[in-house]
This record gives C-alpha cells, structure tokens and sequence, in this order.
C-alpha cells in the first residue's frame, strides 16, 4: 500500500554508506515526509514483510537496514550460518514499497578501533539475557546506532521477539532517542509456528514438532483462562515441550512489561518460551488477556 504521500520515481535505493544514509533520511524528513525504519538481519520472511507493509501505510518512505550484527551472537552461536539471502531480501524489500535498503559492511557500522558498548540492565536481565550473555549488549548497541544511521519517525520490530522490544523501549526513553517505536504482530504458519530466519534450520521431523512451542503457548492461555496458577500453568508448558522432544530453556509467565514474576493477578501477563529441537534455538510467546480475581 502506498505512503502518506506517494514517492516521485519509486526506484529503491540500496545505501551502504551510513553518512550517506543518514544524509537521504534527513533530507527527506527536511521535506515533511515521515519516515519509518524497519531494522532487520535479513533472510527476511513474511514476517518482516508485515512489518515493511505497516511502515509503508503509515509512513511516506520507508527504509529497511539489512545488517547481520556479529556483536548479539554469543561465540558458539549461529553466525557464521546465520542464513544470507540479499538478493531475495532487496526484491522483497523492493515489492513492499521500501524507498531505502540500508546493507552496511561491517565496518561501517563498527569502526576500527571500536570500543562503545549498550549496556540495558532491567527488561534485559532475564530469559534471553541469562542464556544468551551479551545478546542484548550487540541488540542495544547496533540498534542504538542504526537509529543514529537512519533518523526516523518511527521505527518497527516484530512481538515475536518481545523481550527485544523491551529492551529497546527502555534504551530510546532511557538515552531520549528521538524516534517512536511500534511493535507488530507476529506473523504464523499455518501450524502456529512463528516466522523466524531460524526456521530455515529445521529438518523435516523438527520442523514437525515445531508446533509444540506454540501449542504450550495456547494452551497456557486457557489454562490462565482457567484460572490455574502460574507455577501450575508453567509445569503445564514444560511438560508438553519435552514430550515433543524439545529441550526447554524456559517456559514462563511473567509481568509483560518488566519480565519479573506477576505481583498481582491483574498484572497484564505474557507466557514465553524458549527450547531447542536438534540444534536449532526458538523462541514464542503469547501475551495472556487479562484476568480478574485469581
Ligand atoms: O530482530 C532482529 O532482527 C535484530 O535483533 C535487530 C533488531 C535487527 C538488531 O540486529
């Protein structure tokens, strides 16, 4: 769908220089247009492209950055087979009516020399930020300076990866970045299973029992529903993970905007997940209506 405003010559630009970057986004915004920034790593699914489409009716450009931050991947991570589809990307990114791809090298984005780091304390202590030390470091600072990069209105992540947007919440009011950020839908197979560049991992018997993270997730919201109390509900998920034969790292309810325990029942809840089937390492959750009472 189009922008505000619809673009003159829409032929996307792909930018690889930040100032250069940074130059175009200011000058459009110079003009009165609004500019919404979608920040990926690519192999970009559909998803992403839900993301691409709300920026596009919103907003009059949109830019997309497409940059596979080395610093969120713990050593014995996935980055050097994070999945690289660039040519793909560009022709969706393209289709959804983006006005810029953003595709730095990576020193580009960190110098020679780099030495400055993002620490978020808070919503990052928890679940992906125990498992995952120094994820939400390399989150925060490649974030912090794409938004530096890419001066928009407004910028878009997808729920899927609820704890990120908490974390970047927190760094954009903590540090005053002038940019709103908006939190999307997650986008489904038909199964439930969550869009994920990670997907493309699972052989043909995991990616059968994929499903199950979302099935504990829906069945954890009618328990809630229910009225079952947390610890119960918790056991619940663990146990219907681990008989799908996927090793659980955490499977939780928790305070949705703080990741603490609930203090009360009224508390506005989230039930994560997290567990690896083979080798490959998913997460999902499911933000839980509110309940009175109990
Ligand atoms: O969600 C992602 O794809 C990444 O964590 C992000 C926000 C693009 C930072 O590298």
């Amino acid at each position: 769908m189009a922008g505000r405003h619809a673009h003159a010559a829409t032929s996307m630009a792909i930018v690889t220089d930040p100032e250069a970057m940074r130059a175009e986004v200011l000058a459009a915004r110079a003009s009165g247009r609004r500019i919404g920034f979608v920040p990926t790593m690519g192999a970009l699914h559909a998803g992403h492209v839900s993301l691409v489409a709300r920026a596009a009716e919103a907003c009059d450009d949109v830019a997309v950055s497409i940059f596979v931050n080395p610093t969120q991947f713990g050593p014995s991570e996935d980055f050097a087979r994070y999945p690289r589809t660039l040519e793909a990307d560009v022709a969706a990114v393209e289709q959804g009516g983006a006005r810029w791809v953003f595709a730095p090298q990576a020193d580009a984005i960190y110098p020679p020399g780099w030495a400055t780091k993002i620490v978020v304390d808070g919503p990052a202590r928890r679940f992906e930020g125990e498992v995952r030390p120094g994820h939400f470091c390399g989150v925060a600072t490649v974030v912090c300076r794409l938004f530096l990069t890419v001066p928009a209105d407004v910028a878009y992540f997808g729920a899927k990866d609820w704890q990120q947007t908490l974390v970047v919440k927190r760094m954009v009011c903590d540090l005053g970045l002038p940019i709103e950020v908006v939190v999307c839908p997650t986008v489904r197979e038909p199964d439930g299973l969550a869009m994920s560049s990670r997907n493309a991992y699972l052989s043909a018997e995991d990616r059968g029992r994929a499903a199950a993270l979302f099935e504990s997730l829906t069945a954890a919201g009618r328990s809630w529903q229910a009225g079952e109390p947390v610890a119960a509900i918790e056991q619940q998920m663990r146990t219907h993970l681990t008989s799908r034969g996927i090793a659980v790292e955490y499977a939780a309810v928790v305070d949705r905007n703080s990741l603490e325990p609930l203090t009360t029942p009224q508390t506005p809840a989230i039930a994560i997940v997290a567990g690896r089937i083979g080798k490959t390492r998913l997460i999902d959750n499911h933000l839980l209506p509110s309940r009175s009472g109990g």
